[in-house]
């Protein structure tokens, strides 16, 4: 493929990425969306690999490498469980933040590569070379951390060094001296020392940064850590003077941030501080031992009394979290939203912005359930309609209906903004047990008096629920 041939399958590429990125935005066109994206991602590997930066030699590599990497990717879309996604989402980012990081060093020791570049464009090079890998380093392990947060391999608690934010400022500090040493190295033999040394850095910031984030924190961060892995992959473009990697990555790079702040809003949390580490763990003092920790009597209810409270009904808010996840009880929810709406029952759905464990959780379920998009709404939405809601049903939800996150100061959530279900006439709980949610905060909602909990497997409670709304 020639030089011209390649630019423009680029060019179409990006087009398809950007066509790509704007279906996602929404449930209805999500899937086209996907379909721009996997057509783009088609043209920009065979535009790659036929392109002329590709010799006949390396085919075997290429080809060796993609049917390995292909049959990973296939196994893992068969077996990861809908559950898993932000888990191997994590760990995709770890490998974008690796890949940045060896394509780095291998283009400052490739003799070949610097030899390009003389004068300015040599220091320019070797300022890409410097950047992207500390991006990489920083990515790889914040990456590798998130991962082991997500999937229970690290306790999700908070790790707080004592004078953790002058550790940081001095780490940077570090890694702004040796670029300097970096930029000035006489040979490549000089420059390794310091290249080393801020790597070492960078993984190390990575561990600390997402290590002081915890509990119902990590959604910003795991969209923090999206944007940072397009920044690397930017970088890793630029070290390779590769135009696609860098539009490409700098569109996921900035995506990533615009996601970023919007769950920072959502949170509630300060985007400036989200970059620093460890934001909002400083408002999580332990609360007071028999203080303001609820406690009280719960109400059990039985599936035929919720199936009753549902039937008398005007207006029922459902609200979903990550325990439909696990249950996969979003079809038995939809059908028992038909059995409703068929008797003159308003249902409507209340969305988290961080309900389940990805931007869009519960909004994928309940659209593979092919729940109408008009009575999915977000939480701003219908916060204001609880009072007029006569029950509220919770399945698999915590740390998205907390009340404790409006009136508890020493909450660790406290600030975040949740469904105010608590307002409805009756809230009824579907979980399994007492146990607390993704940031383990016991949830002062189950003491109510208008609340009810309606313990077991969501899927199984939620079979019950209909039969008895069918009888
Ligand atoms: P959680 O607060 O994690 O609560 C889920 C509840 O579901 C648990 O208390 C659990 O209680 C229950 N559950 C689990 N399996 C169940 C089953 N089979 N049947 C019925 N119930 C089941 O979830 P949430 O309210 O959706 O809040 C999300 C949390 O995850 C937030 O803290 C958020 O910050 C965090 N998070 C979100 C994301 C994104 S991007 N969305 C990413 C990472 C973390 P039992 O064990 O008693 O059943």
């Amino acid at each position: 493929m020639t030089a011209t041939l390649a630019t423009a399958s680029y060019i179409g590429a990006t087009i398809l990425f950007i066509l790509s990125l704007g279906g996602l935005s929404n449930p209805e066109t999500s899937r086209r969306g996907n379909l721009y994206g996997m057509i783009g991602m088609t043209i920009a590997v065979l535009a790659t690999v036929s392109g002329p930066h590709v010799t006949s030699a390396g085919y075997a590599w290429i080809i060796g490498a993609m049917v390995v990497g292909g049959s990973i990717g296939l196994y893992a879309s068969r077996v990861v469980r809908m559950t898993q996604m932000p888990e191997l989402v994590a760990l995709m980012h770890s490998l974008v933040g690796l890949a940045a990081m060896l394509v780095g060093f291998a283009n400052y020791i490739d003799p070949a590569a610097s030899a390009e570049f003389t004068g300015a464009a040599k220091s320019i090079h070797e300022m890409e070379i410097y950047i992207g890998i500390l991006i990489g380093a920083v990515t790889f392990t914040g990456s590798v951390i998130a991962f082991g947060k997500l999937s229970g391999k690290i306790g999700g608690k908070t790790l707080l060094l004592p004078g953790r934010h002058w550790l940081n400022l001095a780490g940077l500090l570090v890694v702004i001296w040796f670029g300097r040493e970096f930029l000035h190295a006489e040979s490549i033999n000089d420059g390794m020392m310091p290249l080393v040394v801020m790597t070492v850095i960078a993984l190390l910031f990575g561990i600390h940064m997402v290590m002081a984030i915890g509990g119902a924190d990590m959604p910003v961060v795991i969209s923090m850590l999206n944007s940072y892995s397009g920044w690397a992959a930017a970088a890793t473009g630029f070290m390779l003077s590769n135009d696609l990697l860098i539009v490409v990555g700098a569109l996921v790079g900035s995506s990533g941030a615009i996601l970023s702040y919007i769950m920072c809003r959502a949170m509630n949390r300060n985007f400036i501080s989200v970059i620093a580490g460890g934001f909002g763990s400083d408002g999580g003092a332990p609360a007071p031992a028999g203080g303001v920790q609820p406690a009280g009597e719960v109400n059990p209810v039985l599936a035929a009394e919720t199936a009753e409270l549902l039937r008398e009904s005007k207006n029922v808010i459902i609200v979903p979290g990550y325990g439909m996840a696990v249950a996969q009880a979003q079809h038995t929810v939809y059908e028992i939203t038909k059995v409703l709406r068929e008797k003159g029952v308003n249902v409507r759905f209340g969305i988290h912005p961080v309900a389940g464990r990805m931007p869009g959780h519960m909004n994928v379920l309940l659209a593979e359930a092919k729940v109408p998009y008009d009575i999915v709404l977000e939480m701003d939405e219908l916060n204001e309609d609880f009072p007029d809601t006569d029950v509220a049903m919770i399945i698999g939800a915590n740390d998205i209906v907390n009340p404790a996150a409006e009136e508890d100061p020493s909450s660790p959530i406290a600030g975040m903004p949740v469904l105010q279900v608590w307002k409805a006439k009756t809230s009824i709980v579907m979980k399994r047990s007492m146990a607390t949610g993704y940031a383990g905060v016991d949830n002062p909602l189950f003491y109510k008096d208008n609340n009810r909990m309606l313990f077991g497997d969501a899927k199984k409670m939620l079979d019950e629920v209909l039969t008895a709304l069918k009888a």
